[in-house]
């Protein structure tokens, strides 16, 4: 595998992961920053660095991983699936939903995975409450309510000023932030959205991009979604999301992030918690994931992808349909 990007998240997820896993072998990353080519030829002797991406797809892979700023995902993940290799693409996966379907259109071209780093599916604790709805415990879901915020990009990769440009990111925090959220919904409820109002503006960045939104989603049976996503939360992450059905509530990151809430209404009343570690905080060296392992092995035809490109495409789509109805101050309706 290569990594194309090597900045924060390839530092504390994808390469690491690469380098530890037992279904890939870290071979090459690309990064136009000859300091950061360095750092991690010295962490890792004999792998292969290259200041230029299109360099590094003529070496001898199987797959890369894609962590560039955001304006830059369709174009090389698509010289990337040309060049006959896999792709994992970070979030958002493109710049645009029609960009995404061009990307969809190349891998089905050349036959190749292509899957986008919807990290939050793999939270061991998400897992547990989508086996948890899926078992009928909480019954019909009618609301959700989610947050995802954080103080903003420059605490989090000092260097990454693009995140605040949108000429190189293209959407702010709901892209950043709520687009995980958007695929976190439709991801535990196994329900689609269907139509969307939405507010967002710029409070305290000096950005062309938004660091503040909110949104109700309504939907595919009947139900909403409350979502909010900001770069504006001082002090501790914010990062929950709760699940209200006709018979029981779960709760993720409400009472702490270490545990899940469930209560029920329903043959009898009972609360109860689950206590599940927390794969990693972010002042953790590198993040224990298994999105790695897991793409790894989809390329290699052991398991289905539990992350489809399709899923990076509707989260992308519902993200845009949220600003158009931010900008004409209407609710707007998503056709999928
Ligand atoms: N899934 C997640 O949980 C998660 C978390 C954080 C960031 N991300 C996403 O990962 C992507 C990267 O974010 P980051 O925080 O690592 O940003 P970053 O700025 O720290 O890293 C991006 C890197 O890409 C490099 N780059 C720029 N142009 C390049 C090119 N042409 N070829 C190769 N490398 C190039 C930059 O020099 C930089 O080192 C973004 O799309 C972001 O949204 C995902």
């Amino acid at each position: 595998m290569g990594v194309i990007g090597a900045g924060k998240i390839a530092q504390v997820l994808h390469i690491p992961n690469i380098a530890l896993s037992d279904f890939a072998e870290l071979v090459a990353i690309s990064d136009p920053r000859k300091e950061r080519l360095d750092y991690f030829k010295q962490r890792y002797p004999g792998l292969h660095t290259y200041s230029d991406y299109q360099e590094l797809l003529k070496d001898d892979l199987d797959a890369v991983v894609v962590a560039v700023p955001n304006y830059l995902h369709s174009e090389v993940s698509i010289k990337s699936l040309e060049s006959k290799k896999h792709v994992l693409v970070e979030k958002p996966m493109a710049s645009s939903s029609n960009e995404a379907k061009e990307m969809i259109l190349t891998a089905e071209k050349y036959k190749k995975v292509l899957m986008v780093n919807h990290s939050q599916r793999f939270f061991p604790h998400h897992k547990k409450v989508k086996e948890i709805i899926d078992s009928g415990l909480i019954g019909t879901i009618t609301m959700v309510k989610t947050m995802f915020s954080h103080s903003g990009p420059e605490d989090w990769s000092p260097t990454a000023s693009w995140f605040f440009d949108k000429k190189s990111a293209a959407f702010g925090a709901l892209a950043d932030l709520g687009v995980h959220k958007v695929d976190l919904i439709r991801f535990l409820t196994g329900l689609e959205i269907v139509e969307c109002f939405s507010l967002t503006a710029t409070l305290e960045k000096k950005a062309t991009v938004e660091d503040f939104a909110v949104g109700i989603l309504k939907l595919s049976n009947g139900g909403f979604a409350e979502l909010t996503a900001n770069w504006i939360t001082h002090g501790l992450e914010e990062n929950y999301i709760s699940v209200y059905g006709s018979k029981g509530t779960v709760k993720v990151g409400v009472c702490g992030n270490d545990r899940i809430d469930i209560y029920v209404s329903e043959p009898v009343k009972f609360h109860g918690e689950i206590n599940v570690k927390p794969l990693y905080t972010n002042e953790d060296e590198y993040w224990k994931t298994p999105v790695i392992d897991h793409f790894a092995k989809v390329c290699l035809n052991l398991e289905p992808a539990i992350v489809k490109a399709e899923d990076g495409y509707i989260a992308l789509l519902v993200v845009e349909k949220m600003l158009e109805s931010t900008k004409r101050g209407v609710p707007v309706s998503l056709k999928i």
